[in-house]
C-alpha cells in the first residue's frame, strides 16, 4: 500500500507506534519496523539523553529500517533535558521523530537542519493546524477513543478524522481506537494516509513489558477505561484498577480544589512497577478503549500482516463488491 505517509517516511505499511512510556524500547520499535511499520522509541523512558542515545544504538543493531523517537513535552515538575535528546536524535541519526503534548516549535529548526520528519501528535484540529503553520511535516491526530491525553474536547475519531481531512493540508494519520484492518480501512476512508496504534501494540510478544499487562489488555472490554485528571486539565484515559477507583474517589471529594499532590500515590513513577514488575494495582496506566477489540498476543509481524490482509480485503472485496450489485 502506498500512501503520503508511506512515502514520507520511507516504510512499506501505513502503520505507526506511538510512542509509550515504558514500553517503547529497541525490542518493539524495531520489530514494528521490521514489519515493515514506523516503531517508535519513547525519548522520555531513559532517563537522560546519554541513555536514549545508547537505546538508539542499540535499535540500530535490531533493524536496519527506518524507526522514530517520541518526544513528549508535557506539564511535568523537572523539565527533561529536551535539548540532549534532541542532540541524542539527531547525532544517533534517526530521521523521524513523534512530537507530543506542548507546541515542538523551538526544536523544528534543529530537527529539519538534520533532515528529520516531524509528525506531531494532536488531539483537535485547531492544534493540527497550529502543527501545520509551524512546519511539522505530518500529523497523528489522536481521538477521544485513545489511550493517554485526549485532550480536553471529546471528539471521537468518527468526526474529528473527517474534520481533520477537511482543514489538513499534510498528510495524517488515524489515532485512538486502531487495532486491525478494518480500522486501517476506514481511516483511509475519512481521510488519514494512515494509522497510528498504541495498546494494540503492547498485547504482541515482542512488547518488552510484564505478561500481566498484556493479560489484563485482552481481558479488558471496551467499558473498561476511565478518564481521570480532568480537572487538573491534564486528562488521561487509564485501565480501571483499584488504584484508579481510589483516584477517581478523591477527585469526586475534592471537586475543583484536588491538586496534583492529592494523587501522586496513584500517578506518579508508577509505570515501571506496572510494566516491568508486572503489578497491575500499582497506579493508573493509559489503555484506550479499543482494548475491547484486543483478544490475543500476536508477534508484530502477524499483526501487521494480519491488519495489512484485511484492509485489503475490504478494500477489494467488501467495498467494491457493493458497487457492482
Ligand atoms: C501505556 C501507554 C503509554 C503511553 N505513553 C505515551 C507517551 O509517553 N507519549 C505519547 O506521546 N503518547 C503516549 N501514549 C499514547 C500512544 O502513543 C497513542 O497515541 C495512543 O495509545 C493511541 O491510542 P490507542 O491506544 O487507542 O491506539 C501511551 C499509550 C499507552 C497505551
Amino acid at each position: 500500500m502506498k500512501t503520503k505517509i508511506t512515502e514520507l517516511f520511507g516504510i512499506e505499511h501505513p502503520i505507526i507506534q506511538g510512542g509509550m512510556h515504558y514500553v517503547g524500547f529497541a525490542e518493539l520499535a524495531s520489530a514494528v519496523s521490521n514489519a515493515g511499520g514506523l516503531g517508535m522509541i519513547t525519548g522520555l523512558t531513559q532517563r537522560s539523553a546519554a541513555d536514549l542515545a545508547k537505546e538508539i544504538a542499540r535499535c540500530k543493531t535490531m533493524t536496519d529500517k527506518p524507526f522514530g523517537v517520541n518526544l513528549t513535552f508535557l506539564p511535568i515538575v523537572n523539565t527533561p533535558d529536551y535539548p540532549g535528546y534532541i542532540r541524542a536524535i539527531i547525532e544517533g541519526g534517526v530521521k523521524i521523530v513523534e512530537t507530543a503534548g506542548n507546541n515542538p516549535q523551538k526544536y523544528l529548526p534543529a530537527l529539519h537542519e538534520a533532515g528529520v520528519k516531524v509528525i506531531h501528535k494532536c488531539t483537535s484540529v485547531r492544534h493540527a493546524l497550529k502543527a501545520q503553520s509551524i512546519g511539522c511535516d505530518a500529523v497523528s491526530v489522536d481521538g477521544f477513543e485513545c489511550a493517554g491525553h485526549p485532550g480536553e474536547d471529546d471528539v471521537p475519531n468518527f468526526i474529528l478524522l473527517p474534520r481533520a481531512a477537511d482543514e489538513l493540508t499534510i498528510p495524517f494519520v488515524a489515532s485512538g481506537g486502531m487495532a486491525d484492518g478494518r480500522s486501517l480501512a476506514a481511516a483511509l476512508c475519512l481521510g488519514a494516509e494512515g494509522i497510528n496504534m498504541g495498546t494494540r501494540f503492547i498485547a504482541t510478544q515482542e512488547a518488552p513489558v510484564h505478561d500481566n499487562v498484556k493479560q489484563a489488555i485482552v481481558g479488558a472490554s471496551e467499558l473498561d477505561t476511565r478518564l481521570v485528571m480532568r480537572s487538573l486539565r491534564n486528562t488521561e484515559r487509564v485501565l480501571r484498577n483499584p488504584a484508579v477507583d481510589r483516584l477517581i474517589e478523591k477527585e469526586r471529594a475534592l471537586g475543583d480544589k484536588l491538586k496534583f499532590e492529592d494523587i501522586i500515590d496513584e500517578v506518579a513513577g508508577v509505570y515501571p512497577k506496572i510494566m516491568k514488575d508486572g503489578t497491575m494495582e500499582a497506579g493508573a496506566w493509559s489503555c484506550g478503549m479499543v482494548a475491547g477489540l484486543i483478544h490475543d498476543i500476536p508477534t508484530v509481524q502477524e499483526l501487521i500482516d494480519r491488519i495489512m490482509a484485511e484492509a485489503t480485503a475490504i478494500i477489494t472485496q467488501r467495498l467494491s463488491g457493493m458497487l457492482k450489485g
